[in-house]
């Protein structure tokens, strides 16, 4: 099938370089010209493990092409997916300008009936707005699908090659069997497609991830609460878990979560329901919990280190939002660097992929503040405490006697619960784990 892919994010260029490898012809487009240009040199935007050879087998198999013209890409795709960027805007909306951009060239260039599908997450009522742009532009006949989303960063290309379903929101009898087709190859068996309306299939995208969300602010919660009361989490979440309708997944408590969907869709999917006259308790509570709770460890800091960190040094190991990634949005490292900072401290900070991501984010009055180690022990060299921020494999079984000796300090706060406490306090650390 000829297909064209606007935008080159995560969603996009996964999209895109699956789609030519299932031997689909396809054009992808980012009006980025400086990503275009660094992907066709074979350096792609982002890290995601199995992308970059998928990327270039399909570039060299003459299957997959990159532009910096929505134009050509309108003319090029039988099938057209939108997967750009909807950032929050200032009222916590979705900022959907860069879709309706592209809606508009596209209505204007198509010269054929084209099926235009949605991927980026919006809000409920956007395919039919897009249906509208597009139409005032063109006379040729074409149909807007809502199909959502669902892959997680670091595992994206393993994700869309094997969905647990796929969303297709649409009443069009062509584009449901065109749609068909073009999966049925990625799902083992056809009821992993589930056809809706288009607003059902928007809806059904936040409501996986407020779901989703609202469940480690539960895990959390109650981690709070067992630290409280002197239990373990660790322990109830086991117990949970083997009940099968609550289900071992997702039920992890930590640092919070971050990245690029949960933080923003929840804050949209907030903003939509109050337009429309309801408050959303629960999510609306999950969005408070883990703001909290990603300054839990600085909580647990203060109590045992005081209040005045001033010349203090810490280490935070891991700083992207999730192993396996280097992207940083939202990460729970970014608030606990920031405060930590704001008391006075220096920070010696690692990650196997993220440092340089990290220390742009900061302001250069934060940075100034923080050393970018290219070692996990180098980074622990004369600290007075060790985060761990998030999970990376390599940080899991840490060689802590070394740690015992470069520290300046003993306590290790561990943010992910991976690290034994018996183990490490019979090396004489002092340990905080979350929940635990
Ligand atoms: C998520 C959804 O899983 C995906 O379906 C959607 O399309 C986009 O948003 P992603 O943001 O890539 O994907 O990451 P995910 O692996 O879901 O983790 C999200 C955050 O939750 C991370 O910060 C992670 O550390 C945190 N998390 C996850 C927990 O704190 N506890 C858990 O048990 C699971």
């Amino acid at each position: 099938m000829k297909l064209s892919v606007i935008g080159t994010g995560y969603v996009g260029l996964v999209a895109a370089a699956v789609f030519a490898d299932y031997g689909n012809d396809v054009l992808c487009a980012d009006i980025d010209a400086g990503k275009i240009d660094s992907i066709k040199a074979g350096k792609l935007p982002i890290f995601e493990p199995g992308l970059e050879p998928l990327v270039e087998h399909n570039i060299q198999a003459g299957r997959l092409r990159f532009t910096t013209s929505n134009a050509e890409a309108a003319v090029h795709g039988d099938v057209i997916f939108l997967a750009v960027g909807t950032p929050t805007a200032a009222d916590g909306s979705a900022d959907l300008s860069y879709l309706y951009q592209a809606a508009s060239e596209i209505g204007r260039h198509i010269t054929r009936p084209t099926i235009i599908v949605d991927k980026s997450t919006v809000p409920v009522g956007t395919a039919e707005r897009i249906a509208r742009i597009v139409g005032e532009q063109t006379r040729v006949p074409f149909t807007v699908v809502s199909n959502p989303e669902f892959l997680k960063e670091g595992a994206a290309v393993d994700d869309f090659m094997h969905p647990d379903r796929v969303i297709v929101g649409t009443d069009d009898p062509h584009a449901r069997e065109v749609l068909h087709r073009l999966y049925q190859p990625f799902c083992r068996t056809s009821d992993r497609i589930l056809f809706m309306d288009a607003r059902s299939a928007e809806l059904t995208k936040y409501a996986c991830n407020a779901y989703l969300a609202a469940r480690i602010s539960f895990m959390n919660d109650m981690a709070n609460l067992a630290d409280a009361l002197g239990a373990d989490v660790e322990l109830v979440r086991r117990g949970m878990g083997s009940d099968p309708r609550i289900g071992n997944k997702f039920l992890y408590p930590g640092v919070g979560y971050g990245g690029s969907c949960f933080p923003k869709d929840i804050r949209a999917l907030l903003t939509t329901a109050r337009e429309f006259g309801h408050s959303l308790e629960i999510v609306a509570s999950a969005e408070r919990i883990n703001e909290a709770q990603k300054l839990v460890i600085v909580r647990k800091l203060r109590q045992r280190l005081g209040s005045d960190l001033a010349g203090k040094t810490f280490t935070v190991w891991g700083l992207s939002f999730k192993p396996n990634t280097d992207d940083v949005r939202e990460a729970p490292a970014l608030k606990i660097v920031r405060t930590l900072v704001g008391d006075g401290a220096r920070l010696r900070l690692h990650d196997p992929e993220a440092g340089k991501n990290f220390i742009a984010n900061l302001s250069p009055h934060v940075a100034a503040s923080c050393t970018l180690a290219a070692d996990p022990y180098d980074a622990a060299e004369g600290a007075h405490a060790l985060i761990l921020a998030t999970e990376w494999r390599e940080y899991r079984s840490p060689d802590f006697e070394r740690l015992k000796r470069i520290m300046a300090g003993t306590h290790l706060f561990d943010g992910r619960n991976q690290w034994d406490r018996q183990h490490v306090e019979a090396l004489g650390f002092e340990y905080a784990g979350i929940g635990r």
